[in-house]
């Protein structure tokens, strides 16, 4: 459920036409929902309220210091994965209590900055890195406060690239390993063994398995109880899908299932949630600069790119392509939406059947709230779009479009010798 729908035959976003924020604002340009945002974080919450839990918004997925400010006000904490993205959480007022650090690279910097903030947990991955957190918390004369991050050797039925739970891929140590892990942890008095973690990938669509990795991890959660290790936590990652395409479970399916397995544990569940919170509360609107007719193609040329949207090329991604203004009477075509960047990977869509798009009007590609702005670069030279958050009838611009200026802020023209 979003708040983008028609009034007659215009789209808004709450209450705010889309068509006087592009005349405004300009295009392309990301805008949110507020009240898509809290129903989604309200709806997920709720799922979960039947366990003892926290969760924390895996912020890489839309990470706006509103965005972060809007959910922290709801009593989210924040699952993050570098320094950039602790400063970020900090600055819109994250406790520092609610903040998991994930991630199979943390820098001794990194380290460090996350045990001055007094994060939650860190989800270590490796064993260097158990070593590296236990000599930077040593330095400190601090005590690292640590949770292992379990590889449940599954297949999550998701894109190879955001699939993460499988034992080839790089995350998370091996369930062979892990009561070693454990043992060897212990005997390290820097750290302070608080929980398990693990994530199997991203936009999953179906319940089976979540079901898996929570069956494996509880016995290990029981194992290691046993073995005199009780730990306070238990995180279960995030990675439930949205209808892109598919329809994906909603969450309170996805929380009794994954719930059931964690029964009588005895331990805080920990969610970390990305895509579902943020993915259909947001759009990108562009407007289409030509139309452009081949012998064997139509191409619909429209100001966004990929350096605003990656998904589709990157992960084959489908997102729904809406016309800002429904016109009656035109024929459905058969086109590509491309954008200006020279490559030819460069589209929204391919051989998308739509109706009849004209120069000059406006497109909305659907559920683009998670890692759409994050993921957008610059490349060509291109300013990345601004984001605005719509709440009832109010626009707020969140983020100004980039100026040509903020394109070669930090270059230097040096002098070369001939
Ligand atoms: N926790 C960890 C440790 C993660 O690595 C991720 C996502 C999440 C939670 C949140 O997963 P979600 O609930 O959003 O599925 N750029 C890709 C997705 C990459 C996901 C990376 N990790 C895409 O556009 O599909």
């Amino acid at each position: 459920m979003h708040h983008f729908a028609y009034r007659g035959n215009e789209l808004y976003a709450e209450d705010a036409a889309i068509k006087d924020i592009a005349a405004h604002i300009g295009t392309p340009v990301y805008i949110y929902s507020a009240a898509t945002l809290r129903r989604h974080f309200r709806v997920f919450d709720e799922a979960l309220s039947g366990a003892d839990h926290l969760i924390c918004y895996a912020m890489k997925a839309l990470s706006n210091l509103s965005i972060l400010k809007l959910f922290g006000a709801m009593g989210s904490g924040f699952d993050i994965v570098s320094a950039g993205e602790l400063m970020r959480c900090l600055r819109a007022g994250a406790e520092a209590k609610k903040i998991v650090f994930s991630g199979v690279g943390k820098s001794e910097e990194e380290i460090a900055a996350a045990l001055d903030a007094g994060i939650l947990m860190f989800n270590v991955e490796s064993r260097p890195e158990l070593y590296r957190i236990a000599e930077v918390a040593r330095r400190k004369k601090v005590k690292a406060p640590v949770s292992l991050r379990v590889n449940p050797d599954l297949d999550p039925g998701t894109h190879p690239h955001i699939s993460t739970g499988h034992r080839t891929s790089k995350f998370g140590i091996p369930l062979a390993q892990v009561f070693e892990y454990y043992a060897q942890a212990r005997s390290l008095p820097e750290l302070e063994l608080v929980g398990l973690s693990t994530h199997i990938g991203s936009q999953i669509t179906e319940t089976g398995p979540f079901i898996e990795a929570g069956e494996k991890v509880a016995s290990i959660v029981r194992q290691l109880k046993s073995d005199g290790i009780a730990l306070r936590y238990l995180d279960i990652g995030g990675g439930l899908g949205i209808p892109y395409l598919e329809e994906p479970p909603p969450p309170s399916e996805y929380a009794a299932a994954i719930l059931k397995p964690l029964k009588g544990l005895g331990v805080k569940i920990i969610a970390e949630p990305g895509r579902v919170l943020v993915g259909n509360a947001g759009i990108l609107v562009t407007r289409v600069l030509y139309v452009k007719e081949t012998d064997v193609k139509r191409f619909i040329v429209v100001d966004g790119a990929m350096n605003d949207l990656i998904r589709p090329v990157l992960y084959e991604a489908y997102h729904a392509i809406w016309p800002v203004r429904k016109e009656s009477g035109r024929k459905p075509v058969i086109a590509d939406v491309v954008g200006p960047v020279c490559e030819s990977g460069d589209f929204f869509a391919q051989d998308r059947e739509m109706p009849d798009p004209q120069a000059g009007e406006l497109l909305a590609v659907m559920s683009a709230g998670a890692y759409g702005f994050v993921m957008a670069s610059n490349y060509n030279s291109r300013a990345r779009a601004p984001e605005v958050l719509v709440e009832g009838s109010r626009v707020h611009v969140i983020r100004e479009r980039d100026r040509f200026e903020d394109l070669i802020n930090r270059e230097k023209l040096v002098e070369l010798g001939s």
